[in-house]
């Protein structure tokens, strides 16, 4: 591979940040290293201190550690590294009970205090009114894709679903099997880049439901507000699997939230919906036991064995989140990684190429190619060489994909910046 002048950086990305000399009060100071690429343009690249603040009982954690990768996966998707050396201190002996999270029964006051903790971080996190039930369910996101129409209409009932991705597209063909869903929009013949103006779409007007997926994890289109369903009776029905926690929502506007964990929240094994409670308790007879929004929440998600581990590690990151000072500050940061790669996208001159309309880009998933797209898999051996992994784009659609969720340190990003823009002065 030819040098240049970032390679030093790229190979030592926490080169310039301190040692801490104790693990209650020495944090690694900002840093920022200006460099500057063949073209003379400054580069800076900072070295950002964690934002929580060290704790008696949490260990001392580093930005990011030398021997973890900067993890641009889809889902399954970084993880903070504070939240996994806490859940490493706490793994063998869960806070002096003698057992470990994964050994204790659901039904115990331990693990009764873990889900409810969880519960109602995540319900000051989001702002969740009362009249809203949260539920933490096994089965992933796809699995909501046929419980929301078995539990919300009847076979006969008109849904609607505006298509922007292929997840959306996966929602509605199996809400076909359990209602007369139709696709009131798709964008896939402008291959899932956009979102439509919500004055111009010709909703059911009876239909039960609007279903959108907030962001499409594939395609990289978020939709940055949300449409109100035409029937005063209906309610607005989001997938938020990608985007879930990622900045404040207004919960009020929607009947169901529903978000797989595995990429902003926890790991893949739990599955967390926030359902307004009218809309519960009119399921379809056909309807699995496990599928039943009533039953799981009469049952305060304990109907049967839930995914414990799972749900104690989402309650680890809500904790971090509201550390952070919750969803408006991690949002800020959040908009400020993804300007820095669409920036470097959009100034590259046409190097590199995001399809997306610039009004909807996903703040999480950031989709590009390459105008030379015979150095797509060099790019991604290069990037993985430099410990920058997953950046691979979805099968679907080729090119690369950076996933950038909440637990991405900004270092991650600014670190395959310089990078594409390395690449790009040895690539043009
Ligand atoms: C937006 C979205 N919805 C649904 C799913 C399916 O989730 P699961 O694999 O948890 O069923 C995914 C998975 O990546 C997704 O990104």
């Amino acid at each position: 591979m030819a040098t240049s002048p970032h390679t030093h950086l790229l190979q030592n990305p926490n080169h310039l940040l301190k040692s801490p000399t104790t693990h209650n009060n020495a944090f690694p100071v900002t840093s920022v290293r200006t460099m500057s690429n063949t073209s003379g343009r400054s580069i800076s690249i900072k070295c950002v201190a964690p934002t929580t603040t060290p704790t008696q009982d949490r260990p001392y954690v580093p930005t990011q550690s030398q021997d973890r990768v900067f993890n641009f996966a889809a889902g399954p998707a970084t993880l903070p590294e504070n939240v996994l050396r806490k859940a490493q201190s706490e793994l063998y002996d869960w806070r002096g009970c003698g057992m470990s999270v994964m050994e204790m029964s659901h039904r115990g006051k331990e693990f009764l205090s873990i889900i409810q903790k969880a519960e109602a971080d995540l319900r000051t996190l989001l702002d969740i009114p009362e009249e809203y039930a949260v539920l933490f369910l096994q089965g992933g996101a796809t699995t909501q894709f046929a419980a929301i129409p078995l539990n919300l209409v009847n076979p006969d009932d008109p849904v609607d679903y505006l298509v922007t991705g292929s997840w959306g597209d996966k929602a509605f063909k199996e809400a076909q099997k359990y209602s007369k869903a139709k696709v009131i929009w798709s964008g896939k013949s402008e291959k899932y880049t956009k979102i439509p103006s919500f004055d111009a779409l010709e909703q059911s007007p009876d239909a039960k439901y609007l279903h959108i997926c907030a962001n499409e994890t594939i395609h990289g289109v978020e939709f940055k507000d949300y449409p109100t369903p035409k029937n005063p009776n209906g309610v607005l029905i989001a997938d938020m699997s990608s985007n879930f926690c990622s900045k404040p929502v207004d919960v009020s506007k929607f009947g169901v939230i529903y978000a797989g964990a595995q990429k902003n929240v926890g790991p893949a094994g739990v599955t967390i919906v926030i359902i307004r409670k009218d809309l519960i308790g009119n399921v379809q007879g056909v309807t699995p036991v496990m599928l039943d929004y009533k039953i799981q929440s009469e049952n305060n998600s304990l109907y049967n064995t839930p995914p414990c581990f799972c749900i104690y590690m989402c309650g680890l990151v809500f904790e971090d989140l509201l550390e952070q000072g919750g969803l408006k500050e991690v949002e800020k940061k959040n908009k400020k990684k993804a300007e820095i790669l669409y920036n470097a996208i959009d100034e590259s001159n046409g190097f590199y190429r995001c399809p997306v309309e610039k009004s909807v880009r996903s703040l999480m998933n950031v989709p590009f190619t390459l105008e030379k797209s015979e150095l797509e898999a060099e790019f991604i051996k290069e990037a993985a060489k430099e410990k920058m992994v997953q950046l691979k784009g979805h099968r679907s659609v080729g090119g690369m994909r950076a996933s950038i969720y909440n637990a991405m340190p900004l270092a991650g990003v600014e670190k395959l910046e310089a990078f594409m823009k390395d690449f790009q002065v040895r690539h043009a």
